[in-house]
């Protein structure tokens, strides 16, 4: 086994509203290996991005509480101070959002940009070197005529360009892990298709490990290596994704992947869909964060409903469900696709 290149331990982070404390997410916990890509999946609000923005350290504002462990090259990210954090972000960890847009700056040029994001790390770099740099960056993104569109601004170009310009600025400094947040979420189909297989051959030409955020189990089928499943802000199953997608081994992820495998197989009968819905963040259920909504469940006074399962060897993978080894691999056996 080769030392993770980022472990993260018993995350926390809680915001306070008005309406009361929402545990965005409570006690995650898992690594990423050198090189490796790990998919994130869960539905709307499971906590996905949290956890994401916790690793870039972003800033969440001040009604807020951190906890855990975020361990890279041998130090707590969530200790470091702001000039350390300048230092790390870009070179060590760098982050595509969804939304190109609001990701650049509509005033300044994109080459502009992705100079900027390079002097950062190297300030001395003489304007040849970046004008070379940002040129190399443009190409290796798939941007046609780089010379000409180095000196266009963000709205000249089209969205799926735009994220292969935000990929470009993410990449400049050669990160060791690449995070995305839903990248292709706000753009159309083919270009989605593209966007991911650019981020795939960049991760092999850079080594970078790429943490990909998304709630489309067909994009974590084509990209992940592994996988971790989120819920109600718990790490509900990992795995890597041959297994998540053969035999999962937590109900919810049974669900999931019966909602999609009945979309595109008619043949399969009944639509299947997960009921009821996701619990308020606020007033999350007690035991297992899912048992209101698992067909599975044990019952009145069952460790279902009163103790919170943790990630625990469940066949070939990890699965935080309380029900027996044997009863999983059936019920994953039986809801796999
Ligand atoms: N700044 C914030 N203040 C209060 N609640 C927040 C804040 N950011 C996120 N949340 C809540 O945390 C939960 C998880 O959000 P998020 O990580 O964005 O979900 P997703 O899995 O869709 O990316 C959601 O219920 C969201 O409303
Ligand atoms: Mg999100």
């Amino acid at each position: 086994m080769s030392t993770p290149l980022i472990s993260i331990r018993d995350l926390h982070v809680s915001f306070h509203t008005q309406d009361g404390v929402v545990k965005a997410v409570d006690g995650v916990s898992f690594d990423v290996m050198p090189g490796e890509t790990l998919g994130i999946v869960g539905e709307s609000g499971s906590g996905k991005s949290v956890t994401a923005n916790a690793i870039m350290r972003l800033n969440f504002g001040t009604q807020v509480d951190v906890s855990g462990e975020i361990i890279m090259n041998g130090k707590n990210l969530l200790e470091v101070d702001d000039d350390e954090l300048r230092t790390l972000r870009g070179r060590q960890m760098a982050m595509v959002f969804q939304d190109p847009l609001t990701a650049l700056n509509p005033f300044y040029t994109v080459g502009n940009q992705i100079a900027e994001a390079y002097l950062i790390h190297h300030p001395k770099a003489t304007k040849s070197e970046v004008r070379e740099i940002v040129l190399n960056a443009m190409v290796k993104v798939g941007i046609p005529e780089p010379t000409k569109r180095m000196d266009s601004y963000p709205h000249e170009f089209s969205g799926g360009m735009r994220q292969r310009i935000v990929i470009a600025i993410a990449l400049v400094n050669n990160p060791q892990l690449l995070i995305a947040d839903e990248p292709t979420t706000a753009l159309d189909v083919t270009v989605q298709a593209q966007i991911l297989e650019l981020i795939g051959t960049l991760q092999e030409e850079y080594g970078s490990a790429v943490m990909l955020i998304t709630h489309d189990l067909g994009v974590i089928a084509e990209t992940a290596d592994r996988v971790m499943v989120m819920y109600a802000g718990h790490a509900v199953e990992l795995a890597n994704v041959d297994e998540l997608f053969e035999t999962p081994t937590h109900p919810y992820t049974v669900g999931l992947l019966g909602s999609v495998h009945s979309l595109d197989d008619s043949s399969r009968g009944a639509l299947q869909t997960i009921s009821g819905t996701p619990p308020s963040l606020i007033n999350l259920p007690t035991g297992c964060a899912f048992h209101p909504r698992c067909r599975f469940e044990l019952g009145e006074n069952s460790l279902c409903r009163t103790e919170a399962p943790q990630l625990h060897a469940v066949g070939k993978s990890r699965s935080a469900c309380h029900l027996p080894e044997s009863q999983l691999l059936q019920i994953g056996a039986k809801g796999g696709v």
